[in-house]
């Protein structure tokens, strides 16, 4: 860890007895107090479950500030990256620290476009799932497997292997996420070309087929491009602690991925863009924005808007304000006038706005609310949008992975618990109870 220590120690005081824990200035964000030593000076634990209020690890990789609607890759706000670079840079920014040079660019580019192929006979772990399984079900076994496949990156101990291992998987994983959809449509698999880019590549694996020619429309690439970008990263969400916890324990690249693709898919994460898209069009029309809007006020209702609320945002999610744009050019530029799904979410983001329930509580529309409207209007079904985000937040889980194993005080994650259960008791035999 860098040595961010300053004079000041924070005092906890139990049973009258003091303890001092020492306290850490980041270079952004609040004050953190360190507490590792706190069991072993005075014999209790912390609690905070969901972690709202810890900080599990030290990174230089991402910064959010929530209250003000701000994130920051290696420095450089969001909005300015997906305004000016692009995904591959982005993926360089995050895994190297800095922007590259036009050579050091070029070879990234160059090492990614050539490890985009998988091995062929991991063709047949596709074939050994049902055709109707969720590509994200899909994606979960099949870069979970590639352990078995690329034995030569999987010693984390070398430093060449990690690389390796990186590289491969920002390279396959649009392959992998292509082939899931195209397995699940029965359609035959398309090959990674090397003259597209990695966007236009995606694309190009998921609608090409070999009856015609498929030539990706560069404004859909670009769109593309940008959704990956919006998702590159985004500090230590669920998805990418769980990496980090799954790396903790020296288990290997493709397995922890894995372990990140499947925390993804849960609702109250990655799976909001799909969850977002069906909400919308069930609510259908916006007289029916004020129905769905007291059913997700009601407490007694599990109902909540999806694509709205976020853990650290407090403010208007600067992805989600990028993606709006996007939505509206890329549906202009597609000649898709009055999209009856993007009228409502416009309408129903304006009223929860105006809701006291939302500003209160300081629920804004997040990442995911505008983005299955550009999937939808792009011909993606629902179930590819989680996979879409798996594959631009590959590269944020590697950076993250690389860096924790680069620390030299990266210890297993090993979290305590507050005990609540039966204390000691014997046994009872079963005609006895
Ligand atoms: N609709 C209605 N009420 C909400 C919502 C919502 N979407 N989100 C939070 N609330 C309410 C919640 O009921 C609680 O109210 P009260 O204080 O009266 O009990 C208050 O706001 C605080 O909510 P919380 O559940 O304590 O907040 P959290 O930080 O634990 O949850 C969240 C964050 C993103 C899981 C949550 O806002 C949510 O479920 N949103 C909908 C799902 C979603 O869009 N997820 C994508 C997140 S961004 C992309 C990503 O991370 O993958």
């Amino acid at each position: 860890m860098a040595d961010s220590s300053t004079s000041k120690t924070a005092t906890l005081s139990i049973d009258g007895q003091s303890y001092d824990l020492p306290m850490y200035t980041p270079t952004a964000g609040p004050e953190v107090v360190d507490i590792r030593k706190l069991y072993a000076q005075a014999g209790v634990f912390t609690y905070d479950p969901g972690y709202t209020s810890t900080a599990s690890c030290d990174s230089t990789i991402t910064f959010i500030d929530g209250d003000k609607g701000e994130l920051l890759h290696r420095g450089y706000p969001i909005d300015q990256l997906a305004g000016n670079s692009h995904y591959l840079e982005v993926c360089y920014l995050l895994l190297y620290g800095e922007l590259p040079t036009t050579k050091q660019l070029e070879n990234f580019e160059n090492t990614i476009t050539r490890h985009t192929m998988i091995h062929e006979q991991m063709h047949n772990f596709f074939r050994g799932f049902r055709r109707d399984a969720h590509p994200m079900a899909t994606m979960v076994g099949v870069v979970g497997a590639m352990s078995a496949f690329y034995h030569d990156s999987t010693n984390i101990h070398d430093a060449r292997e990690r690389e390796i291992a990186s590289h491969r998987l920002i390279a396959k994983m649009p392959t992998i996420a292509a082939m899931a959809y195209k397995y699940s449509v029965g359609q035959p698999f398309v090959y990674p070309r090397n003259d597209l880019d990695y966007a236009a590549n995606f694309l190009h694996m998921c609608f090409a087929v070999p009856a015609e020619e498929y030539v990706v429309d560069p404004i859909l690439s670009r769109a593309m491009d940008r959704i990956f970008t919006l998702h590159a990263d985004h500090e230590q969400n669920a998805s990418t602690s769980t990496v980090r916890l799954a790396s903790s324990s020296g288990a290997n690249p493709f397995a922890c991925i894995a372990a990140g693709i499947a925390c993804l898919w849960g609702p109250a994460h990655g799976g909001a863009n799909q969850a977002c898209l069906q909400m919308l069009q069930e609510i259908g029309t916006p007289d029916r924005i004020p129905e769905f809007l007291a059913r997700a006020k009601d407490k007694d209702d599990p109902f909540r808007l999806m694509g709205f609320g976020h853990r650290v945002y407090k403010n208007f999610d600067p992805r989600a304000k990028v993606m709006k744009q996007s939505a509206d050019e890329v549906l202009d530029l597609l000649g898709i006038e009055d999209n009856p799904t993007l009228q409502v979410a416009k309408e129903l983001e304006k009223q929860a706005l105006d809701d006291d329930y939302f500003v209160d509580r300081k629920l804004f529309p997040n990442v995911d609310f505008y983005s299955g409207i550009i999937l939808e209007a792009m011909q993606f079904p629902m179930s590819m949008f989680t996979p879409i985000f798996a594959v631009g937040r590959t590269v944020g889980w590697i950076s993250q992975w690389k860096e924790m194993l680069g620390d030299p005080q990266n210890k297993i994650g090993r979290p305590r618990q507050l005990y609540l259960g039966s204390t000691k008791r014997d046994y009872v035999d079963i005609e006895n109870r």
